[in-house]
């Protein structure tokens, strides 16, 4: 058993859409969340930029005594997660576009992936859509402009759903019927994606997967804070706009405290 917290990271505020999911999984777990929102978009950097950020985030949630930590990033993950692990030896969880589903599940044998620049062009990316899509047409968009949208809370606006459009409409008249999302940021613009897709496009992402997968290696590694009614802590922190933050997290239920910290 441990008491330590979970750390979770992201280029900014993306990755609480993956925090919600491992408080449903784990709700006893205590969480550090460190949003890099100064930064983003991670997904616009070179993969040298990728890991030297990452490296910072995960001193930061070592030195607040972290058991585990979760990169929750595809950006991140495909550009960083190899050299973290061989310069850490805290369990790190990652997180990729769900290209094996979709592949499995696709009866038109195409299939759309929605991620960022650094994701769709990382050699991690390509390997997994190589091993896990052959015979299918993976139809690689890169979302510009989404994950700035949604920094600035600006989800629900004509311009949000204007982008998404101009990067819906050809996968959609290509045959796609299944999407994966491929960026921890855009979960949040679900509603809009609904909107623009059809009923029977199927959409997918990776954050249930990963939830399950981190209490796996919690306890594989006997690390689980164990469920002694003793209550969790969850702290956030931005080195953005924490009003911001505030926003996304308006919805959550559990005590918790954000706070601005200059990183
Ligand atoms: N949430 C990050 C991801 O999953 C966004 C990357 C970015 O900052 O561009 O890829």
């Amino acid at each position: 058993m441990n008491k330590g917290p979970i750390g979770i990271f992201d280029s900014g505020i993306g990755g609480t859409s993956i925090w919600r999911e491992i408080n449903k999984v784990l709700p006893y777990e205590s969480t550090i969340y460190l949003a890099d929102s100064r930064n983003a978009p991670y997904g616009e950097k070179s993969k040298e930029q990728i890991l030297q950020l990452s490296i910072k985030n995960v001193e930061f949630l070592l030195q607040k005594g972290c058991k585990l930590i979760v990169v929750a990033c595809n950006t991140a993950t495909t550009n960083a997660i190899k050299e973290l692990r061989a310069s850490y030896s805290v369990p790190l969880i990652g997180i990729e576009p769900a290209i094996k589903p979709a592949a499995l599940n696709s009866k038109t044998k195409t299939v759309g992936v929605l991620a960022t620049k650094g994701t769709l062009s990382s050699a991690l990316f390509n390997n997994t859509s190589e091993m896990h899509a052959s015979g299918i047409k993976v139809l690689d968009q890169v979302g510009t402009g989404l994950v700035e949208q949604i920094e600035k809370g600006e989800i629900n606006t004509s311009k949000t759903k204007e982008l998404l459009r101009n990067y819906l409409d050809p996968m959609l008249s290509q045959g796609m019927d299944q999407l994966v999302l491929g960026c921890t940021h855009y979960p949040y613009l679900l509603p809009l994606i609904k909107e623009i897709l059809p009923e029977n496009i199927k959409i997918i992402d990776s954050g249930e997967g990963v939830a399950r997968h981190t209490k796996n290696v919690l306890q594989l590694n006997d690390l689980l804070s164990g469920s002694d009614g003793e209550s969790s802590s969850h702290q956030f922190f931005t080195n953005g706009d924490v009003e911001v933050l505030k926003f996304f997290l308006r919805d959550v239920s559990v005590p918790y405290s954000a706070q601005f910290l200059n990183f």
